[in-house]
């Protein structure tokens, strides 16, 4: 099964994606982390998408691609993994099937308004070892309870960039919402909720998808 996890940012796609790894065992797959992280190690393909992630920007087809690509190769994608934050263009939804094509799929499209979102963003905290994420709870704005790291702000967090990036999430849904609507494997969850009913709604959806095919 390969879940697709689409929603704006700031919707709980990271969060979901933890727990839905943690509960069915597939491997989340971030490629907001993924590239990140090649910022970070300060490599080629870093240094070319470090200023258009921090501008919220969508960074192009082919330099996602190449992260993706190497992710999907490691074994324990072989029975099913989580996509977070891909595809986002239709695009990328095709190179998808190209790569990796007879895999059932499930979308699940994480709903939110503008409004919630600016006020989640405003609180998150990440981990800058391990990548956990915290929503400024007591107790937790200095260290990391996983691994005892520093919590910072991401770069990308700040209102203005926040709504552009909302905005780009609105601008290019559409057509991807669309394919996936004709191959009738999009499901919308309504993210306005607690962690907690979020998932249950999700569980739902993923339960009834998983037997599905295990019936077929
Ligand atoms: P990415 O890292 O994927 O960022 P994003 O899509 O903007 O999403 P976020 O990580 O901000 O939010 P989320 O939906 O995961 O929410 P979270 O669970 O953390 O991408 C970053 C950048 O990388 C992009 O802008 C782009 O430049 C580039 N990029 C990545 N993929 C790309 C692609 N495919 N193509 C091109 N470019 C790409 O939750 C947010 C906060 O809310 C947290 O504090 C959390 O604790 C809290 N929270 C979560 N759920 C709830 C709830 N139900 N109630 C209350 N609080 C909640």
């Amino acid at each position: 099964m390969r879940i697709i996890l689409l929603g704006a940012a700031g919707s709980g796609k990271g969060t979901q994606g933890q727990l839905i790894e943690r509960h069915y065992g597939f491997p989340r797959i971030s490629t907001g982390d993924l590239l990140r992280l090649e910022v970070q190690k300060g490599t080629e393909l870093g240094k070319m998408v470090e200023e258009i992630m921090k501008a919220g920007q969508l960074v192009a087809d082919e330099l996602v691609l190449e992260v993706v690509k190497a992710r999907l190769q490691a074994q324990d994608c072989r029975s099913g993994y989580v996509l977070d934050g891909y595809p986002r263009t239709l695009n990328q939804a095709l190179l998808l099937e190209q790569l990796d094509r007879s895999r059932p799929e499930t979308v699940l499209e994480i709903q939110i308004s503008e409004e919630a979102v600016l006020k989640r963003l405003a609180g998150r905290r990440v981990c800058a070892q391990c990548g956990a994420v915290y929503n400024n709870e007591p107790g937790t704005e200095l260290q990391c309870q996983a691994c005892g790291g520093k919590l910072i702000i991401r770069s990308d967090d700040r209102p203005e960039v926040i709504r552009e990036r909302f905005r780009i999430y609105r601008e290019t849904v559409g057509p991807l919402l669309a394919h996936y609507s004709r191959k009738q494997v999009l499901f919308p969850v309504d993210g306005d909720r607690t962690v907690e009913e979020v998932f249950e709604a999700i569980k739902l959806i993923l339960d009834s998808r998983i037997s599905g095919h295990q019936e077929n």
